[in-house]
Formats: C-alpha cells, structure tokens, sequence
C-alpha cells in the first residue's frame, strides 16, 4: 500500500512533529518527511487524515517513540568534545561540590542522551573527580528514542565509540569482552536511563532547582526555536542556582535565553545559570534566534539584522521618554531623542559628535543595551579604553551574552596590552554569534602578532568567509571606519602575511 499525502497533509504532519517532538525540518527534508508519513499510515492501517487528527490531537506515546525512531539522529561517542568533560571535571563539578557540602548529593542530567555514551562519560568523570565515598551522585539520563536506550542499558560498545576515549580510562572502567568493550558494573549503576519526551513538560523530570549540571548536547539544534526557548527555560528551571549546562559545540543560547552566564575554559563554552532565572520577556528583541540554533545551516543570514536593532532600540527608548518630561534633560530634546541619530553621525564619521549625542541621551537611554554598546564602541574609538570597558561591563549585567560587548571588551583588553584576554573574548563573542565577522578579524590579527601563523590563518579564512556576508550597518558600526572591502584587503594582505595564501 501506498497512500497518496498531498502538501497540505504534509505540512499539517511537519507542524505536529514539531509541537509534539520539538523537531523542526526545513524545506529540503520534506521528502524525507513524506516517507515517513506514509511509512507510519501504511503501518497502522489508517488513513492520512485521521491519524493526523490524533497526532495533533493527543498523540499515543507509543506513536511519539515510533516517530523519534524514524527522525532522530543518534550519533554519539564516549568522550565527545573533550574539552567539555575537562571543565566539568575542573570547574563545574568541584564548583558544585562546595555549594552541595551539606548534602554531599549531586544530580546530573545527559538530556537527549542517544546510546548512552555521553551519560557514561559523564559519571566516569565524576566518579574520578569525586573521590570521596560518601558522595551521592547521580546521572539522569533520558531520551525519546527507545531503541537507543536499550542499547544504552547493556552498556556494551565497539571500539569505535570509545575513539576519543583516554587509554587509561578505556583500561580502568571497561573490560574487553569478545569484540565489544563492556562498562564496568558498579558505574553502570549510577546512571538512570529513561525515556522522555524533551518538547513536553514532565514535571517528574523537571523539577525545580534538582540538577547541578545538565548535559543538552547536539539535541536543541534539531528543535524548532520556540520549542528550544521552552526546552531551555525547563532546564533552566530545574538547574540549581549556579548550575551548569553544556550545549553542543555549535550551539549558543543567545536570544534563546537570559538565565545564564557564558563560560570559557579550555576550548569549551559552558553556561551557568544565575541565582535567579529572568522572565522570558526580558530577552532581547533584536537577536536571530536561527542562528544561534543552526549557524552552519543559515548562508546569507543577518543582513539587517543589526540595523533592526537599532531601529527597535529607537524606538523603545523614544517610548519611554515621557510626554512632558519628569527627566533632567529638557522634555523636547529628549522626546525627540534617536539613537539612529548617533549612527547617522558615526557614519559621516563624526566620531565626537556622535559620542556627545549618545552621552547626553535621555536618562531612560542610559541602560538601553544597545545604547551602550554604541556608548562602548565610539569610546573605544576615542581612545577612552576604560570608560569603554565600564560600558561593556554594564552591558553585561543586562545582556551577559550580548557578543557585540565581547567584541568590544577584546579591544580594550587589547589597548591595555592583554592580547591573550582581548583574544579570549573574541573567542567568546565568536561563539556567541557565529556570523560575526570581526572578533575573528581581531583574533586573527591578534594571532599573527603573536607568531601564531596556523591559528591566524584559520581565524582570518573564517573571517574572509563572514565579511562577505557581514550585515551593512554592523560592518559601519564595528568596522573601525573601514569598508567592507578595506577589511577584505585588510584580511587578505594579513593572510599573506602568515606565509601562506587561502
Ligand atoms: C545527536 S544525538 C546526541 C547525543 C549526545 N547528546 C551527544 O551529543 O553525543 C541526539 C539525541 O537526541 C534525541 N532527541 C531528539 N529529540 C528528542 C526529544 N524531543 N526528547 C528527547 N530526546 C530527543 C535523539 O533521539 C538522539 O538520541
């Protein structure tokens, strides 16, 4: 049997997988997505329309287990990204410790944990960091997909999963058992496998303030943004204060959410949630979350993205300041007060004038995020390298992953000659907005002063590629004055400069 799906069915099914799974697949997978919708109707013997109706309706667990079959990807390893596994070892589980002294309890969480080897490396690390044995710890592990998690359970695995493993581990916690490597019993035991449904609220599962690290890897950049905004808002929630969660290399949380502090350590980025989780609404409006969901997925993404903000930005501050003015300033200049002013000024290179205009906005521009970031560069430009880093720092305490203030923050660490913390928050603001072409302009050239030529090359060929695409305004406001091309020219004579050609 082949029954005929017609577009509109199809898109009714790519609606429901992603209110009922959180999974969101694009134009391109839509075939891909036709199979299985005929593939799951042949095999209950129904017809397209009503077993839609039910998977919008109220769909049967065992109909959402038999689609996580069919649409997930399970790709793992033992050990995956190492550098993860080392800051939690370093700073997230002996940070935790402290705060859990009383308890002597830790409970930590591998969501979307596939096959069960990033779970298993999670408490192979903890049993080494926490060598004590009247520590309690715990690993969660859940998934959507059953058939994984039966294997997952027999902690059984080839050679090949445990590629990135360190040989001393391999030989301390498995035994070679005929082709397959098998996990030593006792850890095996102190990781809970349990299938669950990321996209939906499980109140068991997700209950506040119980984990001290979460593990979300690889997982969230399959969801739909608002089913990843939900996701992280329950992790969020049910992470201690100052709690850590991990993401996937490729992942930001940047204008997913405003509950966390961006890490660094190692080559790893890591966020820990504050004391107390802010109300979603405070997110800022301007940041795309597609790319902070799928960078690699999204050419030509930003292009006005930038230039949106600043509108937004003034917009929302020419709201707030009062008809007839309770401010300092006077009510009609302030009324009438634009931060795109500013950026009209900065453009036609009136650098001074543009930084008076800013500093003499109404007061309620004063914490605008976007205010401050403009504030930040034109003083980092007039050479006032402190009063910008006070700027960024206050930014920071509104927006801790805004990555214009990182970007803003390398600079000034560089004029107080600090290029290893300028390029450590390049770094930052890079991972933040993958798009962003300047931080690794900045590194870049940071790293071939440094003698680093390899590292510079690297830095500056993913800078060719994003200056190419890099949003108009965001190269005006944080070009330095250069055009595009200027920092193509810039990027390509310092490339050169490394010995080598791209
Ligand atoms: C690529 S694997 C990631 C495995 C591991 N976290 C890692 O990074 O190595 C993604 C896993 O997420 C699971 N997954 C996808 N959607 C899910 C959902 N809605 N709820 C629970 N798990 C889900 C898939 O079944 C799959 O096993």
């Amino acid at each position: 049997m082949n029954p005929c799906v017609t577009r509109q069915e199809l898109e009714r099914f790519r609606s429901a997988i992603v209110a009922r799974v959180g999974l969101h697949f694009d134009e391109s997978k839509l075939s891909f997505l036709e199979e299985v919708l005929r593939r799951r109707v042949s095999r209950l013997d129904r017809s397209s329309a009503a077993y839609l109706a039910e998977l919008e309706d109220d769909a049967p667990r065992a109909e959402l287990t038999a689609l996580a079959e069919e649409l997930t990807v399970g790709e793992t390893y033992f050990f995956r990204h190492n550098d993860q596994f080392r800051a939690l070892a370093e700073f997230a589980l002996p940070d935790r410790m402290r705060a859990r002294a009383t308890a002597r309890t830790l409970n930590l969480m591998s969501a979307g944990c596939a096959s069960g080897e990033e779970a298993y490396s999670i408490a192979i690390v903890a049993r080494e960091t926490v060598t004590d044995p009247s520590w309690n710890v715990v690993v969660q592990a859940v998934d959507l997909n059953r058939s994984v998690l039966q294997k997952a359970e027999k902690a059984r695995y080839s050679a090949w999963a445990l590629r990135e493993t360190p040989p001393p581990i391999k030989e301390k916690w498995f035994r070679r058992d005929g082709r397959e490597l098998a996990l030593d019993e006792q850890l095996r035991r102190t990781v809970h496998f349990k299938q669950a449904n990321l996209a939906s609220d499980d109140s068991a599962l997700w209950q506040p303030g119980v984990y001290d690290v979460v593990f979300c890897r690889n997982v969230l950049m399959y969801f739909a943004p608002d089913q990843m905004r939900a996701t992280i808002a329950r992790i969020a929630a049910s992470l201690a204060p100052g709690g850590y969660l991990f993401l996937g290399h490729a992942e930001t949380l940047r204008g997913v959410s405003d509950d966390f502090d961006l890490h660094h350590a190692h080559d790893a980025f890591y966020y820990r949630r504050k004391d107390e989780p802010r109300p979603a609404k405070s997110l800022r409006p301007y940041v795309k979350v597609e790319s902070a969901v799928a960078p690699a997925l999204l050419p030509g993404l930003a292009t006005t993205a930038w230039m949106d903000a600043i509108r937004h930005a003034s917009e929302r501050i020419t709201r707030l300041v009062p008809a007839h003015g309770k401010s300092t300033s006077p009510p009609q200049r302030a009324a009438t007060w634009q931060l795109a002013t500013a950026l009209d000024l900065l453009r036609a290179e009136r650098f001074d004038e543009a930084l008076a205009y800013i500093c003499n906005g109404p007061p309620q521009s004063r914490d605008d995020p976007d205010v401050l970031l403009v504030k930040a560069l034109l003083l980092v430009q007039a050479g006032q390298s402190i009063a910008a880093e006070e700027a960024c720092q206050q930014l920071l305490l509104i927006d801790g992953l805004n990555a214009g203030a990182h970007y803003v923050l390398a600079l000034c660490r560089e004029c107080a000659g600090e290029p290893e913390r300028a390029m450590e928050h390049d770094r930052l603001a890079a991972h933040l907005d993958p798009a962003f072409a300047m931080p690794r302009l900045h590194s870049g050239l940071l790293a071939r002063q440094a003698g680093d030529h390899k590292a510079a090359r690297s830095d500056l060929a993913q800078a060719l590629v994003l200056l190419q695409r890099e949003d108009v305004s965001r190269v005006l406001l944080f070009g330095g004055g250069f055009s595009r091309d200027a920092l193509v020219a810039l990027c390509q004579s310092a490339v050169s400069k490394c010995g080598d050609r791209l």
